[in-house]
């Protein structure tokens, strides 16, 4: 199936945003290698295996987002709803390539996200960010707040849920309830 368009009801770009030409889109099986690589441009994500970029494009291409400026991808979201939890859907990655940063990617991805999500009944949004993280701990402030949201942070993984100490705790981010903007 043709790869649907996503765009946000509830955020449309400003002229000053250069973005305002990027597509929105669920990725497809080829948009696997590309999610990779921006992962490790990112020099800050945590890089998977190809084959899980290739997995999640297969299997959860409703709960994530790829950006395309004139077709070639330059921002993801990979997400998932949580089992356990239907209420919820889960922010794994994030990535904006470093020349597309600054100009409202990151915040138009996760606006067509929720307004894809919260009308089937996910109404809250979960992440978590390492502390450090000022970016991202930006970008999910500024969502929960321009969505009327509370934002509510607790510690979720420290380092013993790591081997070897070789990553930095991670403290949960719960936004919601969201409200369907649509
Ligand atoms: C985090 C990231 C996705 C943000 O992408 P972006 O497209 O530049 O973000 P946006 O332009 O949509 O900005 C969203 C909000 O975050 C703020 N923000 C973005 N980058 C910021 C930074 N480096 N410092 C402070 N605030 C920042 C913006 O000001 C905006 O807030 P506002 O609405 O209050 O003005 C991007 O920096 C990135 O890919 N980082 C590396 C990977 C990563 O850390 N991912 C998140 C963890 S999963």
């Amino acid at each position: 199936m043709a790869a649907q368009p996503l765009e946000s009801p509830t955020r449309r770009p400003d002229a000053n945003e250069t973005n305002a030409d990027v597509q929105l889109q669920e990725p497809s099986l080829a948009d696997g290698p590309e999610l990779w690589r921006m992962a490790r441009d990112s020099r800050v994500l945590d890089v998977n295996s190809p084959y899980s970029y290739t997995l999640w494009c297969r299997d959860f291409s409703e709960t994530s987002v790829v950006a395309r400026d004139a077709g070639a991808p330059c921002g993801f979201i990979t997400g998932y709803v949580r089992p356990s939890r239907p209420d919820t859907f889960f922010v794994w990655q994030v990535a904006v390539d470093h020349d597309h940063r600054g100009q409202g990617l990151a915040r138009r991805m996760l606006d067509s996200l929720a307004d894809r999500l919260v009308p089937r009944g996910h109404r809250f949004l979960e992440a978590t960010v390492t502390p450090d993280n000022t970016a991202s701990t930006a970008m999910f402030a500024s969502f929960a707040r321009d969505r009327g949201c509370e934002l509510a942070r607790s510690p979720l993984f420290g380092a013993e849920h790591f081997p070897d100490g070789g990553h930095e705790p991670e403290v949960l981010f719960r936004i919601g309830p969201i409200t369907d903007a649509n």
